[in-house]
């Protein structure tokens, strides 16, 4: 009697949960949540306990052609005079109001939440606001300019930066503040597994290690925060597909006929980019189950997937720059569905992600937890 009194309770408390669960487009029309004192436990974290958010990555973090390109411009004019990064419509860190990233999805439910990166500005040279310090070695030395961005040998430096960056910010309580910092980078990585001068720096292992060394100092360093740990996208579909729809960018390659990947030069380097991308897949799961094992109150890593099947993709993800980068319809694409994978268990994230431009956005609710499994 009493037992089937409290079944009857509990399923009556989850029929109004899951009423008031729901998926919108955009997220203005997600219920607030009831205010409530932050969580001791990263065990009960919920989105609206996050205070800061930090990224680490490369250029697709730092949202380099989102906004693609003027074809009336030669690109290397185009690349010392645009504005070719736009950080505040990253999808991971992005704080421009109505944008469609993370950071402002959270901004939604904790409205002083900090460290979103705003506006666009020239490439490769580093901000001064908390969130990402791109290593610009390609764009400042070499004038590379298409692949702006760091490998994951970088992230070290992008942390220790991030690090003093958290601590120096006077309305952050660096020990007792929630933070969550994005970690996504490989796409140069990958490119580079053909390149001589590069190709010992990017392997797998090194890849591995190099990431779980910035999750290390994370855990070490930064008190009462969770890392999200993004997969890379497997680039090496990315070149069959757009050579199809050449008509749709611009710039896959610049004035010598270099598209900034030597791996995309020839098939062979192509299987060597897909299976360094695999490998970097794999090092990134084992981070994860790493950290699974070894849990406190206080850390934890969580893994999102990102097996896209580009040659499933609309053009339309990718910036008309270089179609390599997202576009801001792929930004946002992006963002929701990392949004929503926040909330559920390893064992159900979508593990190929389809892009769709009429992605819903899910409304957590106040039972909903950071799902740290
Ligand atoms: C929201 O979307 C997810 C993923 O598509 C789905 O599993 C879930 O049932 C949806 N929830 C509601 C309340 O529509």
């Amino acid at each position: 009697m009493v037992k089937s009194i409290i079944l009857n309770v509990l399923s009556l408390f989850t029929l109004v949960s899951i009423s008031l669960a729901k998926n919108v487009t955009d997220i203005k029309d997600c219920p607030a949540l009831s205010r409530r004192t932050p969580s001791v436990n990263i065990n009960d974290l919920r989105v609206d306990d996050i205070k800061i958010i930090g990224a680490l990555g490369d250029s697709v973090t730092a949202g380099f052609g989102i906004m693609g390109f003027d074809r009336t411009v030669p690109l290397s004019i185009a690349s010392q005079k645009s504005k070719l990064e736009y950080r505040g419509l990253s999808y991971s860190i992005g704080g421009d109001r109505g944008a469609g990233t993370m950071y402002n999805y959270i901004n939604y439910f904790q409205p002083e939440v900090f460290g979103a990166s705003v506006g666009s500005r020239l490439a490769g040279i580093c901000t001064g606001k908390i969130a990402i310090y791109i290593y610009s070695f390609y764009s400042l030395l070499l004038f590379f300019y298409i692949f702006t961005g760091a490998i994951a040998m970088n992230l070290d430096g992008e942390l220790d930066y991030l690090i003093s960056t958290m601590k120096s910010i006077k309305h952050i309580d660096f020990e007792d503040d929630w933070k969550m910092i994005n970690i996504q980078v490989g796409s140069n990585d990958m490119c580079g597994a053909c390149n001589t001068s590069y190709m010992d720096k990017v392997t797998p292992e090194k890849y591995g290690n190099y990431v779980d060394s910035a999750v290390d100092k994370i855990q070490s360093s930064i008190p009462k925060v969770i890392v999200n740990l993004i997969s890379s996208f497997d680039l090496s579909q990315l070149f069959e597909l757009t050579a199809t729809n050449s008509q749709y960018c611009v710039a896959r390659k610049d004035e010598t006929g270099d598209t900034g990947c030597s791996c995309a030069a020839n098939p062979e380097g192509l299987n060597k980019m897909k299976e360094f991308s695999k490998g970097y897949d794999q090092k990134l799961l084992e981070i994860y189950k790493k950290y699974q094992s070894n849990k406190s109150n206080s850390f934890a890593v969580v893994y999102q997937h990102c097996n896209f099947e580009f040659s499933k993709f609309s053009m339309e993800f990718f910036s008309t720059l270089d179609c390599f980068h997202p576009s801001l319809k792929g930004h946002t694409w992006l963002s929701k569905i990392f949004w929503n994978q926040l909330f559920l268990p390893q064992s159900q994230k979508p593990i190929h992600p389809l892009f769709n431009t009429e992605e819903t956005i899910y409304c957590p609710t106040d039972s909903d937890r950071i799902n740290i499994n």
